[in-house]
């Protein structure tokens, strides 16, 4: 019966009845985001029709200045600028204390022009700062990437409709929606228990009603958890980890992971793969993200989806509060 459902989902999306089709269908998050992010645009575009002049507004506040974390904040900064929402980035140095941290988000927090605000992961300054305290003094209401305790609270006891969704799991879950399979009554394995990636993930998936299993550093059988996964969602942070042989045929695989391992064919020296090794798994799965280009644009899409639901909220209270 299993063999018989794997063959139909594996022909029925190849579109080539008969063949046999070894390789697993690309889910492009490329090509997702880009829809998503024409959607928004047409959204701020009314918005911004209907509200003489108004537009969403995102900040950006960054802790020093880490490679990385440069990349990630442009990339989010000419999203924003693509779709029309007005983002800005504010970088507080290396120096600055918890203190001074805390007292930037407090003034945004008051200020009602900035609808999203956002803290960029991880804080890189010289002094001990506590980023659980940092996250949690957002404003919910203005925590676009669903980080505080109030939004991820919400999220575990299943009010989806009511809080900001952080924005890779969300990714993930728009992404699982592309290959037409149903979430509910499937068994969907987590792998990681991170507090931005794992952990809302398997909120998610089980607010769809799959059955879920999150697995961890001390999972002692991984192969065999994964095994059972119709649905496998890695965010491991570790290079490879997840091998093809450990995959249920026909199951959707997707790969939060960015790490960079050594490549000496590339001018860099290195290239970027995910925590999946794609090229054992793509004989396996039905249907698997790529890295990169898979949950990456994703998670830009869905933090620019966030920072319009949350503009479309304020617009709402300051009508109802007139
Ligand atoms: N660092 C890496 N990913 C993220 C993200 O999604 N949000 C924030 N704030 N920091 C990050």
């Amino acid at each position: 019966m299993l063999s018989s459902i794997t063959h139909f989902l594996r022909v029925g999306v190849s579109g080539c009845q008969g063949s046999s089709r070894s390789m697993a269908t690309i889910i492009s998050g490329n090509k997702t985001s880009k829809l998503v992010r024409e959607r928004l645009r047409t959204e701020v575009d009314k918005m911004r029709t209907e509200v003489s002049g108004f537009r969403p507004s995102l900040l950006v506040l960054q802790v020093g200045h880490r490679d990385d974390s440069n990349l990630y904040i442009s990339t989010k900064l000419k999203a924003a600028a693509e779709i029309g929402i007005d983002a800005k980035h504010v970088r507080l140095p290396r120096t600055a204390t918890q203190d001074d941290v805390l007292q930037s988000i407090l003034s945004i927090n008051e200020d009602e022009s900035v609808h999203g605000l956002i803290v960029q992961l991880p804080l890189d300054s010289v002094n001990q700062i506590n980023t659980e305290l940092i996250t949690n003094s957002v404003s919910p209401d203005k925590d676009v990437d669903g980080l505080s305790c109030i939004n991820a609270g919400k999220l575990s006891r299943g009010d989806l409709n009511d809080c900001f969704i952080p924005c890779t799991p969300n990714g993930c879950m728009e992404l699982i929606r592309q290959t037409g399979m149903t979430v509910e009554g499937k068994h969907a394995v987590v792998i990681g228990r991170s507090k931005i990636v794992g952990a809302p993930m398997h909120d998610l998936l089980l607010w769809k009603h799959a059955t879920v299993t999150t697995c961890h550093s001390k999972t002692p059988d991984l192969p065999e958890q994964v095994s059972r996964a119709d649905i496998l969602v890695v965010g491991a942070g570790r290079a490879e980890m997840v091998r093809g042989e450990w995959i249920k045929e026909g199951a959707v695989v997707i790969d939060c992971g960015i790490n960079h391992v050594p490549d000496e064919t590339k001018a860099s020296g290195k290239r970027v793969v995910g925590d999946v090794h794609f090229a054992s798994a793509n004989q396996r799965a039905g249907f698997i993200t790529p890295v990169p280009g898979g949950v990456g644009p994703m998670t830009v899409a869905m933090l620019m989806q966030n920072t319009v639901q949350s503009a479309k909220r304020f617009l709402l209270w300051r009508k109802m509060s007139q």
